[in-house]
């Protein structure tokens, strides 16, 4: 199982965009995917359809100490969506919460780790939906995932936020013992600008081959699937949105040789 972190610190980056859409072709791709969705304002559960006030059950019990009566296993909370083979862990605004909650419990930032590998779901793949902040949630995802995608948009000041970033990712390389490896993924690029290429040359000098080949380019099926509740494999597939992130999840199943971990075998 790769357990993947969708992080930057940055919000309107396409972290959301991408969690739904590489989750939903790594399930096109006959992998079993499910998407944590870490972020309180849940955009990750309302892209894929539902409506998170609706939910009593969400991740925030999962964080909750095993001892607290509000906690729930990871298992409890998991959901099918209407894509096959792409599940969902919601979120709701509750979750603002979670900060304050988890302020003075020991272990905090281990919470979503422990409770990912006591559950031993049967997934290919976790993608683990951050929000815009590097706080206790992110840090948890961090933690959980073996992997992270920051997602970058090409723009003059997109490097000084990647490198507190990777700050935060080698305060945890220190104190957490925690290295997990950081892809990047340049999204909602638009050529016509001159920064663009700027930018990607910076990019490649510091992540090296690190940074995907595929690049997300603007496009508005990506925009509109989301505010229609369904990945852009369902509400446009003949799209560019769709091509870029089909290509993007060969590239990432190109990596399963070099991370070797069960695949599971199964039918739709
Ligand atoms: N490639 C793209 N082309 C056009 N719009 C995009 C693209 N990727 C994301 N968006 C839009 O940009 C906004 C921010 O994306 P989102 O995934 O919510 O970012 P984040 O999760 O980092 O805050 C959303 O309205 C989304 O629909
Ligand atoms: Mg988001």
């Amino acid at each position: 199982m790769r357990i993947i972190a969708v992080a930057n610190q940055k919000g309107g980056v396409a972290k959301t965009t991408t969690c739904i859409n590489l989750g939903a072709s790594l399930a096109y791709h006959a992998r079993k995917v499910l998407i944590i969705d870490m972020d309180p304002q849940a955009h990750s559960t309302l892209g894929l359809g539902f409506e998170p006030n609706e939910f009593d059950k969400t991740i925030l019990n999962v964080l909750e100490p095993p001892r607290s009566p509000y906690h729930l296993e990871l298992k409890e909370v998991v959901i099918p969506t209407r894509t096959p083979n792409l599940y969902l862990a919601p979120a709701n605004i509750d979750l603002a919460g979670a900060e304050y909650r988890l302020i003075d419990k020991l272990g905090r930032e281990d919470f979503l780790n422990s409770s990912i590998q006591r559950a031993n779901l049967p997934f290919d793949y976790i993608l683990i939906d951050c929000p815009p902040s590097l706080g206790i949630l992110t840090v948890n995802a961090l933690k959980a995932c073996r992997e992270v995608i920051v997602t970058i948009q090409p723009h003059y000041f997109a490097m000084r936020g990647i490198e507190e970033f990777m700050e935060t990712i080698n305060l945890m390389r220190e104190n957490l013992k925690h290295d997990p490896e950081v892809y990047v993924l340049v999204t909602i690029a638009d050529i016509r600008t001159n920064l663009y290429r700027e930018v990607i040359e910076e990019i490649k000098r510091y992540f090296g081959n690190n940074l995907f080949k595929t690049i997300i380019h603007r496009n508005i099926s990506l925009a509109e699937a989301s505010s229609h509740g369904v990945p852009v494999m369902e509400y446009d597939p003949s799209s560019s949105g769709a091509k870029y992130y089909l290509d993007l999840a060969k590239e990432v199943i190109q990596l399963e040789e070099e991370k070797p971990g069960k695949r599971l075998l199964r039918k739709n």
